[in-house]
């Protein structure tokens, strides 16, 4: 019943709704026009004078203010008020004005990794407004001002990696919405105060690599109701100078899930009561004085990944329990004082990577059971007190440095033979398990050689058959521009991207050239040519392969209809630029290579989770996509496009959902991008034909035949509509295409059959999501271009939709990590 009631709530709002988008004005216009208020155009002035600026990035704040809110760079009004002052990564020298405090909307300050000294501004106390101080990374000095925690609204403040002495303030724990503060890699000295320890709000508390003193304070969670849940979850107070005890009182932070207090002179024993903590995931003691067990109440840390306990003083021996640690990946004992056996139970964790008790006391012999841990890719027993042998696995996969210092342990190198074999050896562990040092036998001796034999006679087959196939290809007639080639490629070294020089391998016997970009690939054309291939598709501009390299690596490879691009200069010249863009959101270009009778390959990334498409329409009825999956390709696609448009000027002109593609996290990368910068003008006109048969084509394309950012905004619309739907563009819905058809079941009464029936599933939690959402993939999807959004602005909605999203993904279009809409 709850149910229904909500839904023709939702009803109701949609209209509402719906009237509101058709009589905005113009979504996209946004406050421009407004004329910056005289306060703030004093204080931006004053902010400009003071700072140094040798690019000239604040050459847009020129004129006398008209155009402060709506051309100067870094600047974001509301009516007429400045909210946001963003310039990261801009050079800029000098100090932050007092005037500062004069923008009394202002709620983001972002200067961060810049090179700005001078001390933190103290009016930044008198902001109101103030959501957001992110300095990192510059060289401020003196002090953190006390009066920052007299800003009501404050969420975040980094000041982490700057030149800040003097003492903490225990004032900033008044910011009772502080969630983040990040005071690391400063100088500043004193204890941490106790108020911090009552926040009912702060979430991140990181104050590592400073030069603060005394004990950490032992009153975490005691002050407010005992009803209340204390949110820290990260608390890292590592590298500096504290001493005193662990407190016992952290046990109270029920949702911590790392905590760092290495590299600081901290004693006393572990209390036990940390046991409780069930969701800690990382916990690093190491580098300290602690002394006393290993608490056995560990046992119940069950998603605890990393336990780091090493340069320590602990002893007695490690109990059987700790095979409770079920999640755990890194355990680091070195350097203790550990006793006793080394438990075979350890076997039970299954995921262990690394495993050190090196330097400490463990008697006895390895346990076999440790050769099961399949996954250990590091391990170290060395300086103990160890005997017996060491287990057959382990003595195959490390050296003999993890295994020294052990009087009596034998059998993991040549010099360390065991005495005599083991009593009890089963017949079925003897190819396996332990090494003997038995004679061999005539009959082995004849097998190991038929062996060896036969291992030369496969090499030197393989050697003739390189040279038959080497042979063959030089025998054909060779191209006549081998050496232009040649030559050209080295001017394409020069041109190459910024990130490090383009390797080119010349022509050489195939007559091909291969162009690299930056990248982790290394291989050759002859590595490329030889790989094996599987066809992933086809498509107007080409057919797409997977490719496995002599290395295991897998790349895509391309390979380009010829009649259709473009001559191999235009060719090369743009491809050249292709191979530089980079962005988490767009399937990067690693390489080209130009075959010698005309053949051209592009190669990128490998997407093992195939296309957007195929994970959506063609999965069992099973797998379900949650709403917070599908939200995050939807961001993550109009972040990749939202780059092209605004800092590639690059319209992708086909963009659709097949030509998505997922990675292993199911993150989405943007194919075929500039892919028609390569092509004919004839082959481009072909391309955005077939792009309207499958349903994302701009009504628009129909007469004008010139794609532009309203027409992939049009195609993001259908994506985002295809997300929300679960229906493929292709597929004929009551003879419409998808755009179309969920417009007009909107239009005849709301109904919720437009959504996916498993959104439906979580409703009445992500209603107004949905909502949202469909709302702005409609207004993706306006017949009229000018109606339609610019990417920024698609993007800054689907921020604000579910903003919990938006601040696990990777920095925005413009490259500046946070937004104004996250502060919210
Ligand atoms: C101010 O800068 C903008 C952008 O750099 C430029 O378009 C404009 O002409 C400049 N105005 C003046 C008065 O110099
Ligand atoms: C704090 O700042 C340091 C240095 O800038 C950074 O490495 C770390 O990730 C930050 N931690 C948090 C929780 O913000
Ligand atoms: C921080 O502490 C270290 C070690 O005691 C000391 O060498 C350094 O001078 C201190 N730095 C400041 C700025 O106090
Ligand atoms: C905590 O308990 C008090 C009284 O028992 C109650 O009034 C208050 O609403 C509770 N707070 C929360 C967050 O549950
Ligand atoms: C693990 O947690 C359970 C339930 O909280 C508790 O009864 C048990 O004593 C704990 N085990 C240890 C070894 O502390
Ligand atoms: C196990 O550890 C990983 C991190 O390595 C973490 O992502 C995961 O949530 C943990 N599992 C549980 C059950 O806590
Ligand atoms: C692993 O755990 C099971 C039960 O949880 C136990 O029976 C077995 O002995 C353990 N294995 C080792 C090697 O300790
Ligand atoms: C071992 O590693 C592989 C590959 O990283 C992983 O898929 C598997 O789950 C791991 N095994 C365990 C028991 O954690
Ligand atoms: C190592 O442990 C044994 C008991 O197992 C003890 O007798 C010996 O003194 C310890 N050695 C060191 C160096 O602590
Ligand atoms: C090694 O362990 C044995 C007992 O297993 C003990 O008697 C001996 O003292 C230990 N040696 C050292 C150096 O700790
Ligand atoms: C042993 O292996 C480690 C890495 O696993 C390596 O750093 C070290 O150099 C090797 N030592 C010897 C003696 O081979
Ligand atoms: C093993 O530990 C010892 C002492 O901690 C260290 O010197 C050595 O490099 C380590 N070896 C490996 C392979 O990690």
């Amino acid at each position: 019943m709850d149910k229904l009631g909500k839904w023709s709530n939702i009803g109701v709002l949609f209209t509402v709704v719906l009237v509101f988008l058709s009589f905005q004005v113009a979504w996209s216009k946004g406050w421009d026009g407004v004329v910056v208020t005289q306060a703030d155009f004093q204080a931006l002035s004053a902010l400009k004078h003071e700072l140094v600026d040798p690019r000239g990035v604040l050459r847009s704040w020129n004129d006398s203010g008209v155009g402060a809110c709506s051309g100067w760079v870094g600047i974001k009004c509301v009516n007429g008020q400045v909210i946001a002052i963003q310039l990261p990564w801009k050079g800029l020298g000098g100090r932050i004005s007092e005037k500062i405090g004069q923008f009394q909307a202002l709620r983001k300050l972002s200067l961060h990794d810049n090179a700005l000294a001078g001390p933190v501004p103290t009016s930044l106390g008198f902001l109101p407004n103030l959501r957001g101080v992110y300095l990192f990374n510059n060289r401020l000095s003196g002090s953190v001002p006390a009066s920052i925690g007299r800003c009501p609204l404050l969420q975040t403040l980094d000041l982490s990696n700057n030149q800040l002495s003097g003492t903490i303030p225990p004032s900033l724990a008044q910011s009772t919405r502080l969630y983040r503060l990040n005071l690391s890699f400063n100088a500043i000295s004193g204890s941490i105060p106790v108020s911090f320890t009552q926040s009912p709000s702060l979430i991140f508390l990181a104050l590592q690599h400073n030069n603060l003193s005394g004990s950490v304070p032992d009153s975490w969670g005691s002050k407010v109701a005992r009803n209340t849940s204390y949110k820290l979850q990260f608390l890292t107070l590592d590298h500096n100078l504290l001493s005193g005890k662990i407190p016992v009182s952290l046990s109270k932070l029920s949702l911590l899930q790392q905590i760092n207090l290495s590299h600081n002179h901290i004693s006393g024993t572990i209390p036990d009561e940390l046991g409780s903590l069930s969701k800690l995931l990382v916990l690093d003691f190491s580098d300290n004085a602690i002394n006393g067990s290993f608490p056995s109440s560990f046992s119940n840390l069950t998603a605890l990944s990393t336990l780091n306990l090493g340069n320590n003083i602990l002893d007695n021996h490690i109990p059987d329990g700790i095979s409770g640690l079920k999640n755990l990946s890194v355990l680091n004992l070195n350097n203790n004082k550990f006793t006793g056996q080394i438990p075979a139970a350890i076997a039970n964790i299954s995921g262990l990577t690394v495993l050190d008790l090196s330097k400490n006391n463990f008697s006895g012999e390895i346990p076999d059971s440790l050769d099961t841990l399949t996954n250990l890719t590091s391990f170290n027993v060395s300086y103990n007190n160890l005997s017996g042998l060491v287990p057959s696995l382990l003595s195959k996969k490390y050296n003999s440095s993890a295994f020294v210092g052990n009087l009596e342990l034998c059998g993991y190198s040549p010099s360390t033979p065991c005495p005599s074999p083991p009593p009890q050896s089963l017949p079925s562990q003897q190819g396996t398990s332990r090494p003997h040092h038995r004679k061999l036998s005539a009959k082995d001796i004849i097998l190991i050689a038929a062996g060896a034999l036969s291992v030369i006679l496969l090499l030197l087959c393989c050697v003739l058959l390189c040279c038959l196939i080497k042979k063959k290809v030089s025998s054909k007639p060779k191209n006549g521009k081998a050496s232009g080639a040649a030559a050209s490629s080295t001017r394409a070294a020069k041109q190459s991207p910024s990130g490090g020089a383009a390797e080119t391998e010349p022509g050489g016997e195939t007559g091909g050239k291969l162009v690299h970009f930056d990248g982790p690939f290394v291989f050759t054309a002859d590595d490329l040519l030889c790989a094996t291939a599987e066809i992933m598709g086809k498509s107007t501009y080409g057919t797409a392969y997977k490719a496995t390299l002599e290395d295991g690596n897998q790349v895509a490879v391309k390979r380009l209809r010829e009649k259709i691009t473009k001559g191999q200069k235009e060719f090369e010249h743009e491809v050249a630029e292709l191979g530089k863009i980079r962005h988490p959101s767009i399937l990067a270009l690693r390489a080209y290579y130009l075959g010698p009778k005309g053949e051209k390959l592009l190669v990128y990334d490998y997407m093992s989770n195939g296309s957007l498409s195929s994970f959506l329409h063609a999965r069992g009825p099973e797998t379900a996509i949650d709403w917070a999956t599908r939200m995050s390709i939807a961001m993550g696609i109009t972040r990749g496009l939202c780059f092209l448009h605004t800092k590639e000027n690059i319209i992708h002109g086909n963009l659709t959902s097949s030509n998505i593609l997922l990675d292993e996290k199911n993150n989405p990368r943007i194919g075929d991008v500039g892919l028609s910068r390569l092509m004919t003008s004839a082959g481009n006109t072909n391309v955005i034909a077939t792009a309207g048969t499958l349903g994302y084509r701009a009504p628009e394309l129909s007469k004008l035949k010139n794609a532009s950012t309203k027409t992939d905004i049009y195609s993001l619309g259908v994506i985002i509509l295809e997300l929300l739907t679960g229906k493929s563009p292709s597929e004929a819905t009551d003879g419409l295409d998808l755009a179309a058809w969920v417009a007009s079941i909107v239009k005849e009464e709301w109904t919720n059959e437009v959504f996916d029936v498993e959104l439906m599933r979580d409703a009445p939690n992500i209603g107004e999501e949905l909502l949202n959402t469909l709302k702005l993939a409609l207004h993706c999807v306006d017949p009229s271009p000018a109606a339609r959004p610019e990417t920024q602005q698609v993007l800054e909605k689907l921020e604000e939709i579910k903003p919990e999203i938006a601040a696990t993904v990777n920095p925005g279009c413009s490259g500046d990590e946070e937004k104004v809409g996250d502060e919210e």
